[in-house]
């Protein structure tokens, strides 16, 4: 059984002030029990709030930074200076300001130039600073997701193969309905749903109908399989933080 919790707030604000305090408490006791914390950072823009309120005080002291490794759910096949790079926004909004051993930060390689190529290199990074086995899944301990209006996360578009892949952890994608409209680089299901901790953030009226698709898994629209009902971890949990707008589509939980 997958455990599935929802916290529902009036303003993004709070909202990512309270998703900022989770954050803290699972590296706390992940950096306990383990040593270091594997993080993968949500693109998009829902996300930067809580990225600026973890680099602010007083929150950025309450964690030890040099036990964190970082990585992304997905990114657009842009440069890494490009002002639509997810690794970007993350490094202007959390990471610039925090301190982070800069060998633990791992960015997709998109300078590696052909999508294939970026996607299979980055399956071999997550899997050697894991220490993870070739035919083994690297668990994250927390992956931090973002959600569409057509229900797509990182970036698992509906009706993508990728959403459909079994084998790969990163697969390359075209951009599905989300501009910017560039080839994406994404993480998928399998690794997704070998995490320990799963986030979303999602606010906005607009999300409402992705949300309840994403959630109770019924149809959006001509869409039966909706990527983000389907980040259901097997020995993980998934927390929703999202905003009163968002959840105005569901009567029960
Ligand atoms: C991306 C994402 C994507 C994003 C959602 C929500 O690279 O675009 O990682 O999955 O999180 O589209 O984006 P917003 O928060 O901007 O609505």
């Amino acid at each position: 059984k997958v455990r599935k919790d929802v916290s529902i707030f009036d303003t993004l604000d709070e909202l990512s002030t309270a998703a900022a305090e989770a954050v803290l408490r699972i590296a706390k006791y992940t950096i306990e029990e383990q040593g270091v914390f594997r993080v993968a950072l949500a693109g998009g823009s829902t996300s930067r709030r809580l990225y600026q309120v973890l680099s602010s005080t007083p929150y950025r002291s309450r964690t030890n930074w040099a036990a964190w490794s970082v990585y992304w759910g997905d990114e657009r096949l842009v440069p890494l200076s490009h002002p639509d790079s997810n690794y970007g926004m993350t490094r202007k909004f959390l990471l610039a300001h925090v301190p982070i051993d800069e060998n633990n930060i791992h960015p997709v390689p998109v300078s590696l130039g052909d999508g294939w190529l970026i996607a299979d290199e980055y399956e071999h990074i997550l899997r050697e600073t894991t220490g993870t086995p070739t035919d083994g899944v690297p668990a994250l301990d927390l992956v931090l997701l973002g959600l569409g209006r057509d229900g797509h996360t990182a970036s698992l578009f509906p009706g993508n193969p990728a959403v459909d892949e079994t084998e790969c952890l990163v697969v390359e994608t075209a951009p599905g309905s989300r501009p910017p409209l560039v080839e994406r680089i994404t993480t998928t299901l399998p690794l997704l749903n070998a995490a320990r901790h799963i986030v979303f953030l999602v606010t906005g009226e607009d999300k409402a109908d992705a949300f309840r698709s994403a959630y109770h898994g019924v149809p959006l629209g001509e869409v039966t399989q909706v990527p983000a009902y389907l980040v259901r971890p097997a020995d993980g949990s998934v927390h929703w933080f999202i905003t009163r707008d968002t959840a105005s589509k569901c009567s029960a939980w």
